[in-house]
């Protein structure tokens, strides 16, 4: 394969790739209710290892005889505090952490959608949203483990450790000798799953991605009867995923096993160290008993600090991947490319002008040498045959992408001059696929707009385009939604979106193939309304249809990525070949076939 081109980043206002740091990411604005969680924590975890303390001192009062009320209600009262602190501190912390992960969100959609037309479509919308679902979740587990829980488990782990050597520091010695072989195996574990979890997200993305992108296509997948083979390889991606998540499982399963026979080691050595120190009279038994009870202990804060470990190297994966994401260049709709960069259209100059452009998506150009102009009024037409690059040079007027070579020149300023926005903004443009929004048709007809327009405006619009009946026809009319239980047929769809370019004031109108799938009728609106635009506007409309082109006040001639002829229909049909087979070959005009296109080979 070629190496791609990428979006030249027109200026990535997010800066350069940064690191996402969680913790800042945490402590942002909340530093208080932090110190309150942590308070809680420490509650939590002082009564944790109050908690056996009680225990002998309650033996030794049952011992003594005496006081046992004291020691009972004691004990109910620092079990009954250490759950209380507890559940607040998580449930606190749980907030956090889902208050972080909906910032993250937010900006991981609004980094998507600013991010090129290109970069986007190869990072592809499964991939990305899954940043916004298996991700999110990863990244969330740090924030429950993270700040709080590790270190509280570490400190009741040293703590533990600490009574337990002032209780007897032999019977620890023996139990930290026999927990250290287990230890030291769970950590080699744990930093081994790291790789694991970042192959597991990275093929979780690529699995919604393509399941994604197979329910878009899903109306061929049906028509082509492939639900099978298309379900086949969907479930040999679902299957690689497994066998590594699997692989990872087995691994996770290590932790308390391991851990627990650690204890166990320990266990059998203490009580026959114990026992042998409290015959030889160098032990109590209450104290000897609350050393076994601080053993038991143990175990748990042990294992949630190495689970913990495993959980947070998931996070840690999780956050590579948004770092990732927001590593990729952003357009920046606000800036121009350079630094005093012109807003106003130069006087008398062409609407667009390319000189010399060569553009190419792979390694093969598919323009080169192209040089053309459009009148900064009245129509102009763009013929060629199929692939021969007319979307291509729509895109480049647009600045989805920049040209490697030449220059694009929008309304006398060159294309990259312009800052993004307001080039857009003087920009009114219909996809080839005349892509609708799932939503009202009002947003549809107004989408970018931040004045709301007057319904009979909408309404004008509507009727220009011989689409006003049917929808108001629909059962909430302007404001039915569209993609659900209402869609529109696809000549619909392209005059709903020619309603949407001719409602804008823009100074330039870029149609694509705008009349595909209108029928005779409609296509007379068509050109009624473009010849209303062009009357002080300039239209560009790649067109397929003789009709449209022949009306035109300008032509442009494309042919295998080159500009072949530029001019008016009648002296094109005596100047250009290409044109007047184009013409007599009906390619444009009826679906058939031309003699060019069948001569013409692969383009
Ligand atoms: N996103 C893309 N990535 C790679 N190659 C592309 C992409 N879009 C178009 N091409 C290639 O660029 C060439 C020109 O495509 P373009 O869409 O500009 O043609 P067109 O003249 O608009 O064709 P049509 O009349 O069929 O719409 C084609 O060979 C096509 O395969
Ligand atoms: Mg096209």
């Amino acid at each position: 394969m070629s190496a791609p081109v990428t979006d030249k980043p027109v200026l990535n206002t997010e800066g350069a790739p940064e690191r996402l740091f969680i913790l800042r990411e945490i402590f942002r604005g909340r530093r208080l209710l932090l110190a309150g969680i942590l308070g809680l924590s420490l509650i939590a975890t002082a009564a944790t290892l109050v908690l056996p303390w009680t225990v002998g001192k309650l033996l030794q009062a049952i011992q003594l005889g005496g006081g046992l009320a004291e020691w009972t209600w004691l004990m109910v009262a620092v079990g009954l505090g250490s759950a209380i602190a507890n559940a607040l501190a998580t449930y606190l912390l749980s907030r956090i952490g889902h208050q972080m992960v909906w910032r993250l969100r937010e900006r991981s959609m609004r980094h998507s959608i600013g991010l090129g037309l290109r970069t986007a479509r190869q990072e592809g919308t499964g991939n990305l949203a899954t940043r916004l679902t298996a991700d999110a979740a990863a990244l969330k587990s740090i924030v429950d483990i993270g700040p709080i829980q590790l270190p509280m488990s570490l400190v009741t782990l040293v703590g533990t450790m600490v009574i337990m050597g002032v209780l007897d520091w032999v019977l620890l010695v023996i139990t930290l000798a026999a927990f250290l072989v287990a230890v030291g195996v769970v950590a080699v574990v744990v930093i081994a799953l790291r790789r694991k979890y970042v192959a597991i997200q990275n093929q979780v993305g690529s699995l919604t991605e393509h399941f994604v992108a197979t329910m878009e296509a899903l109306t061929v997948i049906k028509a082509c009867r492939a639900e099978r083979t298309v379900s086949a390889e969907l479930a040999g991606r679902a299957e690689r995923v497994a066998r590594c998540e699997i692989g990872a499982s087995a691994m996770e399963a290590l932790i308390v096993p391991v851990i627990n026979l650690g204890q166990q080691i320990a266990l059998v050595a203490v009580i026959l160290g114990g026992g042998a120190r409290i015959a030889g009279g160098d032990l109590e038994l209450s104290t000897f008993v609350a050393f076994l009870l601080y053993l038991f202990q143990l175990t748990a804060p042990l294992m949630m600090a190495m689970s913990g470990m495993s959980t947070i190297q998931a996070g840690l994966a999780a956050r590579k991947r948004f770092e990732d994401l927001f590593a990729l260049p952003a357009e920046g709709l606000d800036a121009g490319a350079a630094g005093d960069a012109p807003r106003l259209p130069v006087a008398g100059a062409p609407a667009v002008r390319f000189e010399k452009v060569r553009f190419a998506y792979g390694e093969e150009p598919v323009l080169n040498q192209v040089d053309l102009t459009v009148p900064a009024t009245g129509l102009t037409a763009m013929v060629g045959l199929s692939g021969s690059g007319k979307s291509t040079v729509l895109g480049l007027v647009e600045r989805f992408m920049d040209p490697q070579e030449g220059r694009v020149e929008v309304f006398g300023h060159g294309a990259d001059q312009w800052p993004l926005a307001d080039l857009r903004g003087r920009l009114a443009y219909v996809d080839q696929g005349a892509t609708l929004l799932r939503d009202t048709v009002r947003n549809n007809l107004t989408i970018g707009r931040e004045i709301p327009v007057a319904d009979e405006d909408l309404l004008r619009a509507l009727r220009d385009v011989g689409l006003e009946e049917e929808i108001t026809r629909l059962p909430d009319g302007l404001d039915t939604v569209l993609g659900g239980n209402h869609d529109l047929s696809g000549g619909q769809r392209q005059r709903l979106a020619l309603a949407r370019a001719s409602l804008s004031d823009a100074p330039l109108v870029l149609l694509d193939e705008p009349s595909s799938q209108l029928d005779t009728l409609n296509e007379l609106r068509l050109r009624r309304l473009v010849d209303e635009i062009g009357r002080d506007r300039a239209v560009l409309v790649v067109a397929h249809r003789i009709s449209t082109v022949r009306h035109a006040d300008h032509v442009i001639v494309m042919d295998g990525g080159q500009v072949t002829a530029e001019g008016r229909h009648d002296d094109l049909m005596r100047t250009s070949p290409m044109y007047a087979e184009l013409v007599h070959g009906q390619a444009l005009g009826t679906p058939e076939k031309t003699t060019a296109a069948l001569t013409g080979g692969d383009r």
